[in-house]
């Protein structure tokens, strides 16, 4: 049986981080909301719960609490930092209310060596803090395992009743033990098993799939992406020649996208529909220049050609889509503000027109699970490494009107930048990569002749989930190979220049 690690979550920005971690370590874990009820949790019978930190002090009227309920379930619990604070105001200690912040990297000196840090092999270790109120007395039956110079209560414990804290954060790679001591949680003190693994994932998907659909026809709509791939992998390894597959080309592609996609479904043996629709999409993005209309024309263009080719399909009963875990956690902080700046285009609203029931088989997935389990079930390597790219495409990428000679452009250039990318073999490394039309002219000299051609764009970023993201610290003379081949090589183009803006404030594509 798969065992379950319940991530309470009280609003940090490491929640997700750390149901990642205790997944990596071989522990199926989710993340419920703060207000998740003891009896609910008590109904999914975790093997262990931790609590998250969070931005609150449990000296704040509205912060919020926990249940003491939860104590006596008879569970193993990990607090960190807020979680911490929590477990010792509820059972009985003292927090001492601080503005001052404690944040960035400490040292521990370790109390006790046993269970929470056994197997660490030192008696300091580097951690990071983040935290203003801090523990001041400790609830009865408690200990302190950990200090540090200026926290005395660094680490506490209650060995009886299996109630761990952390003042630090173990989730984070600035602690370099923390993986350990989250190891040590899980499978010394809370007794779990190891057994949430890509293989797993798949044999009992297909198992509960097999079940569920009794040999229906599903659509799938496929992208060339990572998660509507992945899920039609699924879904044929499940049900055959009765998953039918649906891809639409809008003419927002790049270059050779659409041959290149088809050939590896091909090779994947999908029962696949491919829909030519550029000149449809053309024609209805005439003359549009805002982002926002643009995004709703490709939308509904795309809803209105999927529905017409998923009805030739008879007797279809379910919709797949390839939903990940993120998208679906119940936490307003673990998505934040971003998740809604931009009216993102998927086929969300089909189900509902289409009188289709939805099957998504990935919803328990993190990215990288999704990766793994791809891998497991013989994905092509090529779409399992490609970087994001998002519905309306090219569309977006093209501030101003959408023409087939900016399209052209853009095929052009993106395919010199990530080519070379590729050569350097940084593409792996980058979350995205991809040029952008500024219809901006500037001046310029080629040869003998002044030339006033338009702006091109380099976008490259390194991210975990795209919810923030750097950009991406390419050597120069990668920059400078591409955009010399840019200019010479691209016409249209007389100037290439790279942004070096972060998310937040900032969003990943220009539109
Ligand atoms: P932003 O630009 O919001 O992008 O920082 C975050 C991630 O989402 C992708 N993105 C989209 N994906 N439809 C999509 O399917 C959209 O309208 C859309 N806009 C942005 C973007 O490529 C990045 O991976």
């Amino acid at each position: 049986m798969r065992q379950l690690v319940l991530i309470i979550d009280f609003g940090s920005q490491y929640t997700q981080l750390i149901a990642r971690r205790v997944r990596e370590l071989g522990v199926y874990s989710e993340i419920k909301p703060f207000n998740y009820s003891a009896e609910k949790i008590k109904e999914a019978a975790p093997a262990a719960i931790i609590l998250s930190g969070g931005p609150s002090s449990v000296w704040d009227k509205d912060s919020p609490g926990i249940s003491a309920d939860l104590f006596d379930l008879g569970i193993p619990i990990l607090g960190i930092c807020y979680g911490m604070q929590l477990i010792v105001s509820a059972l009985g200690g003292s927090v001492e209310k601080s503005e001052k912040r404690e944040f960035g990297p400490a040292e521990i000196i370790i109390e006790d060596s046993g269970d929470l840090f056994s197997r660490l092999k030192v008696s300091k270790t580097g951690v990071w803090m983040s935290h203003s109120d801090k523990v001041l007395t400790l609830p009865q039956d408690f200990e302190i395992i950990a200090k540090t110079n200026s926290c005395p209560i660094a680490a506490i414990r209650n060995k009886n009743k299996k109630i761990y804290a952390t003042q630090f954060h173990p989730e984070v790679v600035h602690t370099p033990h923390g993986k350990e001591i989250l190891k040590n949680f899980l499978f010394k003190i809370a007794d779990c098993k190891k057994n949430w693994t890509p293989k797993s994932f798949v044999q009992r998907s297909i198992h509960e799939l097999k079940e569920r659909l009794q040999g229906s026809r599903v659509i799938c709509g496929l992208s060339g992406g990572i998660d509507s791939t992945v899920t039609a992998a699924l879904l044929k390894e499940t049900i055959g020649k009765n998953l039918h597959c649906i891809f639409v080309d809008t003419g927002l592609l790049r270059l050779n996208e659409s041959k290149d996609i088809v050939q590896s479904y091909k090779e994947m043996e999908l029962n696949l529909k491919v829909v030519n629709a550029e000149k449809r999409f053309l024609e209805k993005l005439k003359g549009v220049t805002d982002p926002e209309k643009k995004r709703k024309i490709i939308g509904r263009e795309f809803i209105k050609v999927f529905d017409a080719e998923a009805k030739k399909v008879k007797d279809a009963k379910y919709l797949a889509q390839g939903t990940l875990y993120p998208d679906i956690i119940e936490s307003v902080s673990v998505k934040g503000p971003s998740a809604t700046i931009k009216s993102h285009h998927n086929v969300g609203g089909l189900p509902k027109k289409m009188n289709l029931k939805l099957v998504e088989p990935l919803k328990e997935l993190f990215k990288d699970e999704v990766r793994q389990a791809g891998r497991q079930l013989g994905v092509p390597d090529e779409i399992l490494r490609r970087h994001p790219f998002p519905g309306p495409g090219l569309g977006i990428r093209i501030m101003g009107e959408i023409t087939k000679q900016r399209l052209e452009i853009l095929r052009q250039t993106d395919w010199i930048f990530i080519e070379e990318l590729k050569a350097s073999s940084i593409y792996d490394d980058i979350w995205q990569a991809f040029s952008v039309f500024v219809p901006v002219k500037t001046v310029g000299v080629m040869g003998d002749e002044r030339t006033y051609e338009n702006v091109l764009a380099l976008r490259a970023v390194t991210s975990t989930d795209g919810m923030t993201a750097s950009w991406a610290r390419i050597p120069y003379d990668i920059l400078e190979r591409v955009s010399v081949k840019i200019i010479n090589e691209v016409k249209g183009v007389n100037r290439v220049v790279y942004d070096v803006s972060t998310k937040p404030p900032s969003t990943i594509e220009w539109e």
